[in-house]
């Protein structure tokens, strides 16, 4: 792992140093130990990587889609070649235990995979002329320069879902990484740049001053387009700054994903369906369950082997064999937890398990689950993004999509029934982007990733993903 943590941002294929000097130093969230310190860099900096990539444009968008799949294919090879090290890297700076983390690595590998082979499908059209004298065709050119503004929940996966599809469509792009998770985006800058990728064409702005920088990202003239994973609030920013150049955007933002557990389920399967979407990452996702609604009929059936699941749950430190729930990203996170588990018990819920830090450190939350929860209060509304279940009861099918659909986010949403009739019912009625169906894992490549309402706009993965990347260009040829 060693030899893929890096302390220097990535600049017109210069590895620099913060102009001056400044460096934000990266703490392993499960043992506090400083991993290494990495530029702070601000707006000054964030200029020079938008006209790297501005520059380094002009020659890779004429490069042939055939070429460029050649270098990310071998981008791609190189990950997997060296994905021990990349998990590692990950739970070191992220603390997710080692098997997700090497899961995200090869879930993250499989988006450069896909757009390498994506990347030579880019099929404009021939469109049947409405003049005799006239010919009618499209064809697809990059936007540009894309920023790329990621999250630290998934360090290496959210980095690839946008640089893959940009450099396949032939754009080129600056990243910024989470303040807290810098050093996957920089090993994985250092695989591209081994890999053969140009200078210039990916670049990596390391701060922990995301305001400054996103100013930058999200309003430079030459920037055209802007792909974000993060919160709501800061989605709705990006989406003003970026309005007044009128750039292309892609929003992938908050969620409050039901779980709906019918009678008629087999109940086993949602148990495990449920504890894998509410529990991976400790809770940290945003397709991560975050209301479980069970049938009065099985709600008793349900808690009994959903507590039994859940209480069996391994907390420690990512790095040690048999972890399952690491810690929380940092002390901001284990506050807001801690803060709605007890407002919520405030105002009325249950704590069946857990409920408070964990002995295993400061930054280690129990994996928690909270019965008698009602839509009054105020825990029901608000992304979690911890390991805490909140259980609420439902017995009609019209009232649990009401509820379900009773909030302004529409990310993921997961039902479980063996009726399959009501399959259809419940897919068409859910108003959100992913729907898990007797599943609670949905992510991959090859499917369309995004939400609706403030969940976001634009979708990543799938023969979709490119297209937020790409121009559609109409050409009318007289004759
Ligand atoms: C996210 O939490 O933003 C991404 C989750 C996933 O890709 O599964």
């Amino acid at each position: 792992m060693r030899d893929l943590v890096l302390s220097r941002g990535l600049i017109n294929g210069e590895w620099v140093e913060a102009i001056d000097g400044k460096q934000v130093e990266i703490v392993n969230p499960s043992t506090g130990a400083i991993i290494t310190a990495v530029p702070d860099m601000g707006k000054e900096e964030s200029e020079a990587a938008v006209i790297a990539a501005h520059t380094a444009l002009q020659d890779w968008r004429k490069t042939t889609a055939k070429y460029r799949a050649g270098l990310m294919k071998k981008w791609f090879d190189l990950m997997v070649e060296n994905a021990d090290g990349l998990a590692k890297l990950l739970t070191s700076e992220q603390g997710k235990p080692y098997k997700e983390a090497y899961g995200e690595v090869m879930y993250g590998a499989s988006f450069i995979e896909w757009f390498a082979e994506e990347a030579k499908r880019m099929y404009g059209d021939v469109i049947p002329a409405a003049n005799p004298n006239n010919r009618y065709m499209t064809i697809k050119q990059p936007v540009g320069v894309v920023t790329a503004i990621t999250p630290w929940n998934f360090p290496i996966a959210m980095i690839t879902r946008k640089a893959a599809p940009a450099l396949a469509a032939g754009c080129t792009v600056v990243i910024k990484p989470g303040e807290d998770t810098p050093l996957c985006a920089l090993a994985m800058a250092l695989l591209a740049e081994k890999a053969g990728i140009p200078k210039g064409v990916i670049n990596v702005v390391t701060t922990s001053r995301p305001a400054e920088v996103g100013d930058v990202l999200c309003r430079h003239p030459l920037v055209r387009k802007v792909s974000f994973t993060g919160s709501t609030p800061v989605g709705k920013l990006i989406l003003r700054q970026a309005s007044e150049t009128v750039k292309k955007v892609s929003l992938e933002l908050g969620g409050n994903a039901p779980f709906i557990v019918f009678e008629d389920a087999d109940i086993d399967k949602a148990v495990q369906g449920a504890l894998i979407s509410k529990y991976r990452n400790a809770g940290q996702t945003c397709v991560c369950t975050n209301r479980l609604y069970i049938h009065d009929a099985i709600y008793d059936q349900f808690l009994e082997k959903y507590t039994q699941a859940v209480s069996n749950l391994i907390i420690g430190d990512g790095l040690v064999d048999g972890t399952e729930i690491g810690p929380l990203i940092n002390q901001k996170a284990i506050d807001k937890v801690a803060q709605l588990v007890r407002t919520a018990v405030e105002q009325g819920a249950t704590l069946t398990l857990g409920g408070n830090i964990s002995d295993v450190g400061q930054q280690f939350y129990q994996p928690t689950i909270l019965t008698d929860v009602t839509e009054e209060m105020d825990i029901a509304h608000q992304e979690l993004f911890g390991p805490v279940s909140t259980l609420f009861r439902f017995n009609d099918e019209d009232d649990v999509v009401r509820r379900a659909n009773d909030t302004p986010f529409g990310l993921a949403a997961y039902f479980y029934t063996q009726d399959h009739a009501r399959v259809w019912r419940m897919s068409e009625a859910l108003e959100y982007g992913i729907v898990g169906i007797n599943e609670g894992i949905i992510s991959t490549e090859v499917a369309p990733f995004g939400g609706v309402k403030e969940s976001g706009c634009g979708r990543e993965g799938s023969k979709y993903g490119i297209e937020d990347y790409l121009e559609i260009k109409y050409l009318c040829h007289g004759i």
